[in-house]
This record gives structure tokens, C-alpha cells and sequence, in this order.
């Protein structure tokens, strides 16, 4: 079975990569290259023996995503190219909703041309905004607070009026929780382009020695030691939560959606201490004042999941502290190594 992996040079994407070919798909991947490098790719097939097709191009481009598309039988699209830092988001909306957006709709028309039905796409927690209850559902009330959620909560509207007018597409929105951690080989993982926003990327630069301590966003929340608790998710259990539900929804009309995350949630300190564990060595700290927007705690109730994918994450905090160590200390400059 052929598939079309949008984004799949990144980190998510070259991650599902490497488990639809060990699972014996043939795939196709565009990538612009903005935020991810075309040695993950290289990488994707040292680790599985196996070739895949990388095409250079930006899924914003009708005309040659509707060429790409027709030129191939492809069973499904796994969506994962967009844009995903929050901060910048605000900064520079229209970069993210025509990313985002305008990227997806572009996608979208060409697949109706090249009469492919089935796509599977990156969501978010995001989308849960600042949640009344947890562990989170899939039911539970939407919002967002800044440009990059409003852009997945769009996409997930458009995706959800185009599946309600035309019962040929099987649309499925998987909302990821925080996705941590690398391939236990070591040979691909995150590789943030400077200074990294998201915890356990800034984690694993002081453990390297890149930068001098963690800063904790707070420690004043109401979770069990102030810090913001989330649902931690090794990469390796999100992808094969993408072939779960490509095997299950591939041509199966209407619309799919699941959280995938674990189910339980470790604050920043836990976190911060599981990291010193994997990497023996101290991540010095200190407190400072909240970071604008963050909410106190989230976790998935990833139930849905279990029941209609057969799919949970098995892998544990301890999985993924010494995989992400691995590649950090690998490969301390990312695929520039
Ligand atoms: P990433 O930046 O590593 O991967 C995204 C890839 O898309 C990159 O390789 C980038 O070069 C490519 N890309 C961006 N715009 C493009 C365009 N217009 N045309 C072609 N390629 C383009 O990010 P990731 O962490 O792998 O995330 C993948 C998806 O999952 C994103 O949609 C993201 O919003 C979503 N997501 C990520 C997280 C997370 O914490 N990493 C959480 C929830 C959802
Ligand atoms: C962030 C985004 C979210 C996005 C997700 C995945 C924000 C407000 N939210 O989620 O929309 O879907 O990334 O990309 O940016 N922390 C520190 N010090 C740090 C970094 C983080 O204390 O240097 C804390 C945060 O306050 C939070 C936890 O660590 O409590 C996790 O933060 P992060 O990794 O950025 O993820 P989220 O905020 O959950």
C-alpha cells in the first residue's frame, strides 16, 4: 500500500516513517525543508534497510501537489506538514494560517483531484485549551488562546464540513499530547532550530552542556509539587498510533478522532529528575514567574484510542529520558553531526 507523508522529513514525521516501512508500506514524502533536514530521511532508511521517495516541494503548491498526487495510486495521506511554535504563531499569524491552513486546503483540492479520500492529520491537545476536567476526552470543549491552535482547530473544522459533504472521505484527527523522546537507535530524533521552547529538548541542552540550567515556568500551580503536569508521549508509541489508525480507517468513511497520549501526567520536576537519571549527570534549576498561556495540568483520556484501534503507549518515562538522551548525546548538534 502507497502513502503520501506531508512533513515527513520532521520529527514526528520521520518517526512514522521508519514504523510504516518496518510495517511494509511504500511511501512517498514532501517536505519544504523549513524545519527539518534531509539527513532524517537518510536516516530512516539506515535504521530500516528499506528506500522511500523524498520530493522537495511545498504542500502549499496546488498545481504540483495535484501532479504528485495523480502521478501515484496512493491509498492515504498522513498530514503532518505545518508549522508548530506557539510563540512564533503570535508573531507571525499569517505565516502560520497560510502554513497551517491554506497549506491543508491546498492539500485538500488536490487530493479531490487525484480522488484520494483517506487522510490522517496532526491535531493537538492545544485544542483542549485550558481543560475543565482530566484527564480529557475527546468530547470535551474546544478553544484556543493563541494563532498556531486556532490553526488546528480550523483545520479540524474544514476537515470535519468536508467529511460531512461527502461520505467518500475517511478523515481522522489524531490530537497528540506532548510528544518526547527519540528512536532507540539513536539515529533520529528532535532537533529544534535554536534555543528550544518545549521542556524536554531545553532538558536535554543542559545536559549536553549547551545551556547553563533549566528555568521551570512556575511553581505555584495547583499540581502536586506547582508545576505544570503534562502527558508525556514517546514518539515511537505516537507513531504506531498512526498505523494503528490508518489500518483501521483507511477507506472507512466518516470521521475518526482520538486522543494519543498515555493517560498519565508527570510535572517538570519529575521530569527534570528522570532526565538527570538517564543522563547521570545534574540539570541544574531554577523558579521563575509562569510562562504566559501555560495551564497548570493536562493529561488524555486515551480510552477511545485503546477501544477502537487496539493502540496504547507502552513505553515509559524511563523509555523515553534514556532513547531522548541517546540521540542528544549522540548527535549534540542534531543531523548537523
Ligand atoms: P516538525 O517541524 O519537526 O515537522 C513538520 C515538517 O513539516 C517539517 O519537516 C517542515 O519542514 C515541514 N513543513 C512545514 N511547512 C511545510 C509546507 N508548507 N510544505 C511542506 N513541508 C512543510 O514538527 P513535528 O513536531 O514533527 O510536528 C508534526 C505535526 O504534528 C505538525 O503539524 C505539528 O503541528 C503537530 N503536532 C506536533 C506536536 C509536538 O509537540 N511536536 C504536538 C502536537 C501536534
Ligand atoms: C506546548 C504548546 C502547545 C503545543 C505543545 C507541543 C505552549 C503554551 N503550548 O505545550 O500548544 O501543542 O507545546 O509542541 O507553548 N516548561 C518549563 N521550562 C521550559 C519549558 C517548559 O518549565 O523551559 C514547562 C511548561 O511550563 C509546561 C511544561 O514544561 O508546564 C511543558 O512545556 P512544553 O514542553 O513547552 O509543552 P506545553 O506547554 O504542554
Amino acid at each position: 500500500m502507497k502513502l503520501l507523508i506531508t512533513g515527513g522529513a520532521g520529527y514526528i514525521g520521520s518517526h512514522t516513517c521508519v514504523e510504516l516501512l518496518e510495517a511494509g508500506y511504500e511511501l512517498v514524502v514532501i517536505d519544504n525543508l523549513s524545519n527539518s533536514k534531509r539527513a532524517s530521511l537518510d536516516r530512516v532508511m539506515e535504521i530500516t534497510g528499506q528506500r522511500l521517495t523524498f520530493v522537495e516541494g511545498d504542500i502549499r503548491d496546488t498545481s504540483s501537489m495535484t501532479s504528485l498526487l495523480k502521478a501515484h495510486s496512493f491509498e492515504a495521506v498522513i498530514h503532518f506538514a505545518g508549522l508548530k511554535a506557539v510563540g512564533e504563531s503570535s508573531r507571525l499569524p499569517v505565516n502560520y494560517y497560510d502554513h497551517n491552513v491554506g497549506g491543508t486546503i491546498s492539500l485538500l483540492k488536490a487530493m479531490q483531484a487525484a480522488e484520494v479520500y483517506t487522510l490522517i492529520f496532526s491535531s493537538s491537545a492545544t485544542v483542549y485549551g485550558d481543560p475543565e476536567t482530566v484527564p480529557i476526552t475527546e468530547s470535551a470543549p474546544l478553544s484556543a488562546t493563541n494563532p498556531y491552535g486556532w490553526s488546528k482547530l480550523m483545520v479540524e473544522q474544514v476537515l470535519s464540513d468536508l467529511q460531512a459533504s461527502d461520505d467518500r472521505w475517511s478523515v481522522t484527527l489524531l490530537r497528540y499530547f506532548n510528544p518526547v523522546g527519540a528512536h532507540q537507535s539513536g539515529l533520529i530524533g528532535e532537533d529544534p532550530n535554536g534555543i528550544p521552547n518545549n521542556l524536554l529538548p531545553y532538558i536535554s541542552q543542559v545536559a549536553i552542556g549547551k545551556l547553563s540550567h533549566l528555568r521551570v515556568f512556575g511553581d505555584d500551580y495547583p499540581t502536586l509539587d506547582g508545576t505544570g503536569v503534562r502527558d508525556y508521549i514517546h514518539v515511537v508509541d505516537l507513531a504506531l498510533g498512526h498505523l494503528a489508525a490508518l489500518k483501521r480507517n483507511v477507506h472507512r468513511p466518516g470521521r475518526h478522532v482520538y486522543n494519543l497520549g498515555t493517560g498519565k501526567g508527570y510535572s517538570v520536576l519529575e521530569m527534570r529528575a528522570a532526565f538527570e537519571q538517564a543522563a547521570e549527570r545534574p540539570i541544574p534549576y531554577e523558579v521563575v514567574a509562569r510562562r504566559p498561556g501555560d495551564i497548570a495540568a493536562c493529561w488524555a483520556d486515551p480510552s477511545l484510542a485503546m477501544q477502537e484501534l487496539s493502540w496504547s503507549a507502552v513505553r515509559g518515562l524511563e523509555d523515553m529520558t534514556i532513547d531522548g538522551w541517546r540521540w542528544q548525546s549522540r548527535s549534540p548538534n542534531g543531523y548537523e553531526d
